[in-house]
Formats: structure tokens, sequence, C-alpha cells
């Protein structure tokens, strides 16, 4: 399990396969094929959570990706996600909430606008990308269900089903995948649920039909696939915390000066950036640390990583 997360790889295994279309033609297809066409996609509400750097290209997005329940390697989301049954689609809402339940995705979706962002987007592989997304804040849905006095966390559980996702007829991690975040993290108006990419439906291998977004934690706290949302006041068991505590903390917040035991997070590689780009410094929080750094006053950030 150790050697799951590589920090680097050659150029040629993360060139992305272009596949030289042009956007609209991709998304021509997404929506022949069907994808999610029922979800609400277009961006409603733009505001000041834009990234200045340009997007990675929606092949980039979508042929480069991290999804176990699909594989271990960065093409098999891409290749192997199509055959998942996003609609219906149900999402459980259980804990210390007022109103808990098992909500189709529209009904739990239903009133909440949909944003605009561009997020700057690291993973704890140390390679980036810049993601246009479109979904709603988390907080607009956890005040829709009513968030009762006491609660502190929010966990999430993405799907389990094996004859979908081939990935989980291995044990490579103990499925349900599994995240959680504070709830004043939660609350956090930079943090989405997404439910598109560039104003298409999501991708299935980005975690469709519904997947969280923390821009300033490593990707892995970006659970895809969401179908349960719990409220709690004990701390979530969350998977590569799980897997390796000593590797993987709970906070997962990006931050240079802590490296991962076997690499260096000090700097990133952009994917897409060609053969000859250098890699570039990761920054505190991501880039985000004036939204966000307040969250964590007084906290031992090289202790609670
Ligand atoms: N969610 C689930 N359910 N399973 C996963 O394997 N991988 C995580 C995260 N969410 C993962 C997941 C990791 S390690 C990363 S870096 C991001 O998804 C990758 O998101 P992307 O493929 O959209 O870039």
């Amino acid at each position: 399990m150790d050697n799951k997360f590589v920090p680097d790889l050659g150029w040629a295994d993360v060139t992305p396969k272009h596949l030289f279309f042009s956007r609209r033609a991709a998304l021509g297809a997404l929506m022949a094929a069907g994808a999610g066409a029922m979800l609400p996609s277009m961006g409603v509400a733009d505001d000041g959570f834009i990234a200045t750097e340009t997007p990675n290209s929606f092949e980039e997005i979508t042929q480069y990706n991290n999804f176990y329940e699909f594989g271990l390697d960065k093409e098999d989301p891409a290749r192997l996600a199509g055959g998942l049954t996003i609609a219906p689609w149900q999402v459980q809402v259980d804990g210390m909430v007022d109103r808990p339940g098992v909500y189709e995705l529209a009904d739990l979706l239903d009133g909440l606008p949909v944003h605009n962002r561009i997020y700057r987007f690291r993973c704890v592989e140390a390679w980036s990308m810049v993601v246009p997304w479109n979904g709603i804040e988390l907080r607009a849905l956890l005040q829709k269900l009513g968030v009762q006095p006491g609660a502190r966390y929010v966990g999430f559980e993405t799907l389990v089903r094996p004859e979908e996702m081939p990935g989980q007829r291995r044990a490579a991690l103990d499925w349900p995948y599994r995240e959680g975040l504070r709830l004043d993290e939660a609350m956090h108006p930079l943090t989405l649920l997404a439910t598109g990419l560039y104003d298409a439906p999501l991708p299935r291998q980005n975690g469709a039909p519904l997947r969280l977004v923390v821009p300033w934690k490593y990707g892995f706290k970006s659970i895809k696939s969401v179908v349960r949302i719990t409220i709690t006041d004990a701390q979530p068991k969350t998977t590569w915390n799980m897997e390796n505590s000593r590797e993987y903390g709970f906070y997962a917040n990006v931050n240079p000066q802590v490296d991962h035991p076997r690499w260096s997070q000090a700097s990133e590689r952009r994917i897409g950036g060609g053969l000859f780009a250098r890699r570039q410094p990761t920054l505190p929080f991501n880039g985000y640390q004036a939204q966000v750094a307040s969250l964590y006053e007084g906290m031992d950030l090289t202790k609670e990583f």
C-alpha cells in the first residue's frame, strides 16, 4: 500500500492522451452520451474565488485522474468509469441534522445556487492543475439540512458498487472511500460540492455526479461520487489516514514546509506544463492562506498535518 502514492513520474507517464478534439466536441459527445443531463451544471453565481492561472484543458482534467475504485493508474478512471450508473443517484444524510433522510440528488440540491469557481488543485503526490468547477457551496446544503447544536464534523462516503467499479473488486483500500472535514472547514465558502466542470456535467472519472472540492487541502480530501453525508460530534475516519496515519493526516492542508515522509512538498509539477517546464513552488494552503489560515490559529501544523 505504501507505494500507491508516488511523488512524481516521468513526463511520458503523465503527458495527457490528447484526443485532439475541441472542447465543444467533447461536450457534445458527453451530452450525446446522456452524462447526467438532469443536473444543473451551468453556474449562475460568479464570485471572488477565481484563480488567475489558465485552467488546464478539459482533456487534461479528465484523462489524468486518481479514483482507486476504478484502478490505480492515472488512465484507469477515464477508461473504466463509463459504466457507472449516475442516475438515479441517492445521498443518505444522517447524524446531527434536522432533516435526515435518503435524498434523490435533484431534491438534495434543489434551490441551491451553482457557482463557477476556478481553483488550484494540488495532489499530495506533488502534481497540480487548475480546474474550472461548477458546484454548490457545501455550507448552503448544510444550512438547508439544518446542522444541530453540538455538531463538530462532517463525514462523507463514496459509493460501493463493485459490479460497476472494478477497482473495488480488490481490497486496494478499505471501501468505502471515506473523508471528513471539521464543521468550520465544511462551512467555509471555498468548500464546494462540485456537479460540473467547464460548464458540463461532471464526468464520471472526476467523481460524478457529486464530489467534494476543498482547494486548500491535498486532493485526497476531495472525495468523489458521494453517497453519504454524516454530521457528527466525533472526528470521522478518513481513508488515507486509516491506510497510513504517519503519511496522511486528517487535516491534509497543503503545506510546503511539512514534507511527506517520502518526498518533498516544497514544489509541484503543473500538469500540461510541457516537457521542459520547471517545477513551481507550492504555496501555503495552496495559495488560499488569506482565506483559510485563521481556521488553524493556535494549531501546530507540523503535528496536525
Ligand atoms: N475519491 C474517491 N472516492 N476515490 C479516490 O481514489 N482519490 C483522491 C480524490 N478523491 C479518490 C477520491 C485523490 S488522491 C485525488 S488527487 C483526487 O480525487 C483526484 O481528483 P481528479 O481525478 O478529479 O483530479
